[in-house]
């Protein structure tokens, strides 16, 4: 069994591992929060690629009366997620691959979900098959279901799309310049050096958790604009943005 302080030591760890990519990473949570808050004090909500569970937590932090399903499909990140958070009121985590068809079926929503949310998850998933995340997600959401996906999301045209990386860029090096965190390769090596995390590491590997997704097109915010269309959502715009860190928002008719 992992430890709550073992756990939370490598949840802190991740979380700072996230923010060198993310400098405005609690500023996003935060304003996907308030876009949450928006609604009735006790929604249900589904977190998509929850990883260790960090958005699912500052949710129920805030809102407390919330039911929070939380997916992924690395079990050492649901492993930790579930040791730090244990018994906290409203969080339930799920072991399921989004790519699958039926993942909704596993989440046991108690009614259909008032939103669904996800950071830094779904530019992992392939363009032809975040058309069907999305459209078995709007069957999931009731009538008049938000979602939103904090996620660095590109534009087609180059220039803007260099201006808007450079501005990410920039705050990066502002805030890291004395004391840059550990990139992702480095935070893998050393979870995978722990010998607490041994069995999990292995399970990862037999899953392939840790496979390559970088390159593929959904990292292009038409990408996800178009898939959120097709899936039936017919409001779509950006909450929040810094450079291209996004907040998309989508609403249900
Ligand atoms: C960079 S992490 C972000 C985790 C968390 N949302 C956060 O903001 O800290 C990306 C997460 O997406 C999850 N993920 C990627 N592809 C997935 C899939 N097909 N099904 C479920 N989870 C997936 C990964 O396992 C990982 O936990």
């Amino acid at each position: 069994m992992l430890s709550h302080e073992h756990a939370h030591a490598w949840i802190e760890r991740w979380d700072r591992q996230q923010e060198g990519y993310l400098p405005d990473r609690e500023e996003r949570f935060t304003a996907l929060i308030d876009a949450v808050e928006t609604g009735r004090p006790d929604p249900v909500v589904i977190d998509l690629g929850c990883g260790p569970g960090s958005l699912s937590a500052r949710l129920l932090n805030r809102l407390p009366d919330a039911t929070v399903i939380a997916v992924d499909t690395d079990p050492l990140l649901l492993a930790l997620g579930r040791a730090e958070y244990d018994g906290l009121p409203g969080l339930r985590f799920v072991d399921r691959d989004l790519r699958v068809p039926g993942w909704t079926e596993a989440l046991g929503l108690p009614r259909p979900a008032d939103v669904a949310v996800s950071t830094t998850a779904l530019h992992w998933i392939p363009g032809d098959q975040l058309k069907n995340v999305y459209a078995e997600l709007a069957g999931a959401l009731r009538p008049g279901g938000m979602f939103l996906n904090g996620d660095h999301l590109a534009v087609a045209d180059a220039r803007l799309d260099a201006l808007e990386v450079a501005l990410g860029t920039r705050a990066a090096e502002r805030l890291f310049a004395a004391d840059p965190p550990e990139d992702w390769a480095s935070w893998w090596a050393a979870v995978a050096a722990d010998p607490e995390l041994e069995a999990l590491n292995l399970d990862r590997d037999r899953r392939k958790a840790s496979a390559g997704h970088h390159g593929s097109e959904s990292g292009l915010l038409s990408t996800h604009v178009n898939a959120l269309r097709a899936a039936g959502f017919t409001e779509i715009g950006t909450l929040w943005q810094r450079g291209n860190d996004r907040l998309l928002c989508a609403l249900l008719p």
